[in-house]
């Protein structure tokens, strides 16, 4: 199996990388600004013996996205796990001060890139009469973030995205599923204090917040022939809990 990941360069787009390269599945990641961080992600999987290719994508210039999946070639599966975070959550920010131009390039990147990705993979799939496509949500598309909503917004869409696709593809072998991460654990640094991650955690039902290595084995699952006849659906990780993040 060849899987092509967007966003392999770090969190859980890498530890999904290295998960599908533990599994046995050659793994084209993506990265955008961290060439490096994408090599060494390579690196460690051809370590442990797995395939890996790093090429550039860049959700922002949608020139850059069928060349991409061109370099990577034909791909059984996708996980559509980059993101263009922007704006996210300074809850000074009210939702009357974001600029239209901040929607427009949210959407552009966080929703048409991810379309003109999935319509450049998708005819060689249906071709081959197999599929499997994973995009990566959050628990701000349903729960909203405090704060104005562009991310979570552009989140939501791909929710509609993923259902409608899994009609559109379905007869064809496709089948289309949506990983709604939670506030997960990744190298990344957060403006959150650690009394507010725990008492995030607090809120959710397992009492703890999701690694970027939980998350990768939900993707791996959808995004595999392990998954049989799993579409449409929207799979919320644990880490996910009901206005937790209205603890922030
Ligand atoms: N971590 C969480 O708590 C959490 C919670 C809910 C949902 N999620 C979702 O999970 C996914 C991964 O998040 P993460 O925490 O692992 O994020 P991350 O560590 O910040 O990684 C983001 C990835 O997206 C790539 N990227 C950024 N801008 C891009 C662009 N314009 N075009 C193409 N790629 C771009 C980055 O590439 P470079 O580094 O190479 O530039 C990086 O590989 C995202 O879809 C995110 O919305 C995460």
């Amino acid at each position: 199996m060849h899987v092509l990941i967007t966003g392999g360069s770090s969190g859980i787009g890498a530890a999904t990388a290295l998960a599908y390269g533990k599994a046995g599945a050659r793994v084209t990641i993506t990265y955008n600004t961290g060439a490096d961080r994408a090599a060494e992600v390579v690196k460690r999987i051809e370590e442990a013996g797995g395939g890996a290719a790093a090429v550039h994508l860049d959700l922002e210039d949608h020139s850059t996205i069928a060349p991409a999946a061109a370099q990577a070639g034909p791909v059984d599966a996708l996980v559509a796990n980059a993101v263009r975070w922007g704006t996210i959550m300074p809850n000074s920010v009210a939702f009357e001060g974001i600029p239209a131009a901040e929607w427009s390039a949210a959407l552009h990147a966080n929703v048409v890139g991810n379309a003109l990705l999935v319509q450049a993979v998708l005819p060689g799939m249906r071709r081959r009469g197999f599929g499997r496509i994973v995009f990566v949500s959050s628990g701000a598309a349903e729960e909203g973030l405090p704060g104005p909503g562009v991310y979570g917004t552009a989140k939501m869409a791909l929710h509609g995205m993923a259902r409608a696709l899994a009609w559109d593809a379905g007869k064809d072998g496709v089948l289309v599923n949506v990983a709604v991460a939670g506030l997960t654990v990744t190298e990344r640094e957060r403006p959150v204090s650690q009394e507010a991650l725990d008492a995030i955690a607090g809120h959710t039902p397992s009492r703890r917040l999701s690694t970027a290595d939980d998350l990768a084995e939900l993707i791996v699952f959808l995004g595999s022939e392990a998954n049989r006849n799993l579409t449409g659906e929207i799979i919320r990780d644990g880490s996910n809990a009901g206005r937790s993040a209205h603890v922030l």
